[in-house]
């Protein structure tokens, strides 16, 4: 979906196709070069990374096997706890395997915090981080990330994968909702 679509449900454009694609493809040269001659998995966490993880997987030119894992935060509303639930496990068994995790956004760091301990605890050979978003004003934990597309402000952004009510995940670009949409 083009931004004409949805211009009147936000108030700033952050960042732009032209932009997404641009770095996309620079994230997945450094990717092939972190893991070249290596057994590479990479592990999506649905569905806000569905987007990012399709392109940046294409830009690549090392072999890939890709999985999927779905989690939710135990908490009320937006406030996170940091106690994740596995909703959708790995197929795939990462002992011994390179993983990647794919991210689309990394706001508190909770959710990837624990994932990337659950990862290593399953006795992966490494577990790193290719966030596509990160706002750092918003971390309650620091998270190792090897990755990161774009550092944001702490706003509430949609597009790219991200959605609000499960709207806007197809949207091209990034920008932030308006407080008219969700309030
Ligand atoms: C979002 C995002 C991350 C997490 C980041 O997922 O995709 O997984 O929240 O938040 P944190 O850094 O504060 O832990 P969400 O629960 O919105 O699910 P979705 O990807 O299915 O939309």
């Amino acid at each position: 979906m083009d931004l004409d679509q949805v211009k009147n449900d936000l108030t700033k454009v952050l960042v732009t196709e032209e932009q997404i694609v641009s770095r996309v493809k620079e994230l997945a040269l450094e990717v092939d070069k972190m893991y070249a001659g290596k057994d590479l998995l990479l592990v999506g966490v649905l569905k806000g990374a569905v987007m990012f993880m399709a392109d940046l997987s294409r830009e690549m030119q090392i072999p890939v096997a890709m999985d999927w894992m779905a989690v939710s935060s135990y908490g009320s509303g937006t406030l996170s706890s940091g106690v994740v639930r596995i909703l959708k496990d790995l197929d795939a068994d990462v002992l011994g395997r390179h993983v990647l995790i794919v991210e689309d956004i990394i706001d508190s760091g909770l959710t990837l915090s624990w994932l990337a301990s659950n990862l290593s605890a399953r006795g992966a050979a490494s577990v790193e981080i290719v966030a596509f978003l990160r706002k750092p004003d918003a971390a309650k934990v620091e998270v190792d990330v090897a990755l990161v597309g774009f550092d944001i402000p702490n706003e509430f952004v949609v597009g790219y994968g991200l959605d609000y009510a499960e709207k806007y995940r197809t949207l091209k670009a990034v920008g932030i909702l308006s407080p008219s949409i969700y309030s």
